[in-house]
């Protein structure tokens, strides 16, 4: 999502006060510190020259590099071609029915729930037959992260009824569809026993140390074990036991609370407007007045078995409560799962879970419950380029009962507080992580901040180095031993993003190659390629200090020498996220999210300002959100 909807230039972390000659002293202590520091990167000086993290090899970047684009279309680097694979309306192919998509969006909330639903995010492919590795079948599960609820009806907000918070709600959660490349070309299987929707009505199970605490019962589910649905699903993750991970993000934006906000509620943003889906109106369980536990059962990671279309979906609270963004996997070497979770708001705190057993490579069902247990952590970064991971575990470092922590369920009901207590540090909102697949080097877009350092918010510090981050950076960090495991490492900044010729220094990145803003989705190929999505917000686009940047766009980074390449650009007013590679890296699904958006609160597709029809061209209506995949026209491996 790249329009606040209410959250994210809003801020729910206790503001630290600072006069502006206090800042400026922070400011010069921290090009003091940098002198004899690993963090040239911050200086402008050459990338790669880093000791702290900088990884021994590299992939090679073998394309040409596009130009920026307002074109509203995909343009993807020569030699590529992209298509269009499953749009916001097709139908998912349920053996339920395939009910086809209006173009004047007349469907029924009934038939949403069996069609693709809006502005697809997170995205994961899984081999058919389960693990056999195959590069031509497969499961595509994707997140559908919110709705704009201007085009999900065809007279948008007039008339609100039920009707149209269910079809909102069924445009909500995870698509699992399966796919299949004949001939050279995607296209989606229908009907397959496998293809599903999960809304943000669907039956879920609670798991883990938080499952039936008082705070998560309600009057429809006393013993706070079931919920219905997950919403705002942004990024997510997998299981080395083929499970997809969905995470739940701006949960708070849905629900309302027109009284007095609790602490609780009020540390997470719920407020007494929501951000205008208006679900409360006719779903009483987004009143959070009237229901104060249901906040409490959003702002989790979801695991889902795609290869079982009858499993109930099930919230893993081990893994904490906060606005994650994804969930990336990295292995100890005894086979303990570790998962890096950023939570996406200004000021808001890395995180990592470590689980307590190893997966069981050879059966799959031993590691049903296996994320129920484990320790999680938040990173504290150290002005010297140390690193240290942050037991979040009850009874230690101040998690105690007289600060308000009675148990670990409620350490990570109140995950945030808890990191508010162990004083981790305050990051420019945490987007993805991706984990290099050698090294195991961890990166972390850091998307931007146009609090950081302003009238009474947190100051600079060396992690978020820049007064009004308006275009972001990269940290990356190495765990000492290499060992996901560790609870300390060591760091610097891969990237400061921005163009490295603008004048205002204060916002000058230092980007070796084509410029780029706001990065978001990150990931790593299997050659250690570090591709990176961008979401710079639809009213940020049009200003002047980012004219030089275009459309939201794809990049490559070479991370042994800082390169960066321009691989692929998309249409106007859209959003680049979500990212998946078939095993034999020949084809890549990606994500083009809410093109045509507009700066106003909902897109209407009557406004003047609605200038996108991608994908279908005038005669399709309205833009759709959709998954394209990506080959090479010689059938190489992407990126080669
Ligand atoms: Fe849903 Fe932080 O992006
Ligand atoms: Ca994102
Ligand atoms: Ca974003």
């Amino acid at each position: 999502m790249s329009k606040g909807y209410g959250d994210q230039e809003t801020i729910n972390n206790a503001p630290i006060s600072g006069t502006f000659s206090e800042l400026l002293e922070v400011s010069l202590s921290r090009r003091q510190i940098l002198k004899g520091a690993s963090l040239l990167p911050l200086l402008g000086l050459p990338l790669g020259c880093a000791t702290t993290a900088g990884p021994p090899d590299s992939g090679e970047l073998g394309f040409s590099a596009i130009s920026a684009s307002s074109e509203d279309r995909v343009r993807v680097a020569h030699g590529y071609d992209a298509r269009v694979l499953y749009r916001w309306g097709d139908p998912v192919g349920s053996t339920a029915g395939m009910p086809v998509f209006k173009s004047d969006a007349s469907n029924t909330a009934a038939e949403q729930a069996l069609q693709a639903g809006m502005h697809h995010d997170g995205i994961e492919f899984f081999s058919l037959p389960y693990g056999s590795g195959s590069s031509e079948r497969g499961l595509l599960v994707m997140n559908h992260e919110y709705t704009d609820d201007g085009l999900l009806h065809g007279d948008g907000f007039a008339n609100w009824s039920a009707e149209k918070v269910l079809k909102s709600q069924n445009a909500h959660g995870v698509s699992v569809i399966e796919v299949e490349l004949r001939n050279g070309i995607w296209s989606v299987a229908r009907p397959s026993r496998y293809a599903r929707r999960i809304t943000a009505r669907t039956a879920m199970r609670v798991s883990g140390p938080a499952a039936g605490h008082a705070s998560l019962q309600t009057s429809a589910d006393p013993l706070g074990l079931e919920v219905l649905g997950t919403i705002n699903n942004c990024a997510g993750g997998y299981t080395p036991w083929g499970t997809y991970l969905t995470c739940e993000e701006n949960w708070n934006n849905y629900f309302v609370n027109t009284s007095t906000i609790p602490d609780e509620q009020r540390r997470y943003g719920v407020n007494a407007k929501g951000s205008g889906y208006r679900w409360n109106e006719f779903d009483a369980r987004f009143d959070a007045l009237a229901h104060p536990n249901e906040p409490n059962r959003f702002g989790w990671v979801v695991e889902i078995d795609p290869f079982n279309p009858d499993s109930k979906p099930v919230k893993r609270t081990a893994l904490g409560r906060i606005k994650h963004e994804g969930a990336a996997l990295a292995l100890t070497a005894d086979n303990r799962v570790v998962y890096y979770m950023g939570d996406d708001q200004q000021f808001e705190y890395i995180y990592k879970f470590v689980s307590r057993d190893a997966y069981n490579k050879a059966d799959r069902a031993a590691n049903r419950d296996l994320l129920d247990h484990g320790t999680l952590y938040v990173a504290k970064f150290g002005a010297d380029g140390s690193g240290e991971w942050i037991d979040l575990s009850h009874g230690k470092n101040n998690l105690t009962a007289i600060n308000g922590f009675a148990s670990q369920a409620d350490v990570l009901i109140k995950t945030r507080q808890a990191g508010d207590v162990v004083g981790a540090t305050k990051m420019d909102r945490p987007e993805w992580t991706a984990v290099h697949p050698k090294d195991k080097s961890v990166y972390c877009t850091l998307t931007n901040n146009s609090a950081r350092g302003a009238k009474d918010q947190p100051r600079v510090d060396a992690a978020n180095p820049r007064v009004n981050n308006t275009f972001g950076h990269i940290i990356r960090w190495n765990e000492d031993r290499s060992d996901p495991a560790a609870t300390t490492f060591r760091w610097d900044i891969f990237v400061m993003a921005g163009d490295p010729l603008l004048a205002d220094a204060n916002k000058h990145g230092n980007i070796k190659g084509d410029v780029f803003g706001s990065p978001d989705g990150l990931w790593f190929d299997t050659a250690g390629r570090l591709w990176i999505q961008t979401d710079v917000s639809t009213s940020t686009l049009g200003r002047n200090d980012y004219a030089g940047i275009g459309n939201n766009q794809m990049v490559c980074a070479d991370i042994a020498t800082g390169r960066i390449k321009r691989f692929l650009t998309g249409p106007k007013g859209c959003e680049i996220t979500g990212i998946a590679e078939t095993p034999d890296g020949r084809t890549m699904f990606i994500n083009i999210q809410h093109p045509g958006e507009t700066s106003s609160e909902r897109n209407d597709p009557a406004n003047p300002q609605a200038v996108s029809t991608w994908p279908d061209g005038p005669e399709g209506g309205r833009p759709r959100a959709a998954t394209i995949a990506i080959r090479k026209t010689d059938r190489g491996v992407i990126g080669t």
